[in-house]
């Protein structure tokens, strides 16, 4: 389709020198309104959101970066109409369908966060297919959050830690930030190094509220159908001029 074909640039293929982010984390946002903009329904707009997920998923992997997280299904994304909500997770069947081979072959890890039980059957037989498959891989590894929400993963964490408890597993002393990390779905995942957020709004709507105590954030206008390379090779040269301290004095 004429609005899905993106035109490759010599920047595409830039080398970025200095120290990557191990973890990059993205809100993506602005799908419908970049459908809107264009009289086109809401599907097409995440439709076109999922051209640029591959865009990007490639060059993280290029870049060495080991961990991207997308956020693509809220807990609160239930409240959308029907259609919309059931073209989303058509959209999440067809793209491992599609996609799986080529994200394999290019040696990525297809991982997801959040309760996907909730998900319909087929959804959560090819994100299962696509974690068996691709585990074994050493490229970045791409995290899809679905169903996903901050809040309902620190509950979930509460209550795994109270049924270990109950079996005498845990002591109330052992509960440490770190041991509290380890109940979480991102148990064996860094926390997020840069939150970007695409399409103009600035607030963190329900994501990894736990890990993003040190992200750093990242804004930009553009929709997320019309994000590039090069505005994520942006994002990776401010994240690299930012100044982390993590409360301390350098
Ligand atoms: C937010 O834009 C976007 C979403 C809630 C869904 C993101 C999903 C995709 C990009 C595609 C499906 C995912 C996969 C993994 C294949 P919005 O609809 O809230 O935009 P708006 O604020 O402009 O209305």
């Amino acid at each position: 389709m004429f609005f899905l074909s993106r035109k490759k640039k010599d920047s595409d293929q830039k080398t970025i020198s200095g120290q990557m982010p191990r973890h990059i984390a993205i809100i993506m946002d602005g799908n419908g309104r970049w459908a809107k903009e264009r009289r086109l329904p809401r599907a097409m707009g995440h439709k076109a959101g999922v051209e640029t997920i591959r865009e990007i998923v490639k060059e993280c992997n290029r870049l060495g970066i080991k961990y991207l997280t997308l956020y693509a299904f809220s807990t609160e994304n239930w409240k959308r109409p029907e259609d919309e909500v059931s073209s989303l997770m058509q959209l999440l069947v067809e793209f491992l369908k599609k996609e799986l081979d080529e994200l394999h072959k290019n040696n990525v890890v297809v991982n997801h966060i959040g309760d996907i039980s909730k998900l319909p059957e087929p959804c959560q037989v090819e994100l299962r297919n696509a974690y068996i498959r691709t585990k074994n891989n050493t490229g970045v590894t791409l995290n899809l959050a679905l169903n996903y929400g901050g809040r309902n993963e620190i509950v979930f964490a509460v209550r795994k830690i109270l049924t270990d408890y109950s079996r005498g597993n845990i002591k109330v002393g052992d509960i440490t930030e770190e041991a509290f990390s380890r109940y979480l779905y991102t148990a064996e995942i860094p926390d997020p190094d840069i939150i970007i957020r695409p399409s103009g709004e600035q607030r963190i709507s329900n994501f990894m509220l736990w890990q993003c105590a040190y992200s750093e954030f990242w804004y930009s206008n553009i929709n997320w159908p019309d994000f590039t390379v090069q505005d994520l090779h942006k994002a990776i040269e401010d994240y690299q001029n930012r100044d982390r301290r993590f409360g301390a004095v350098k």
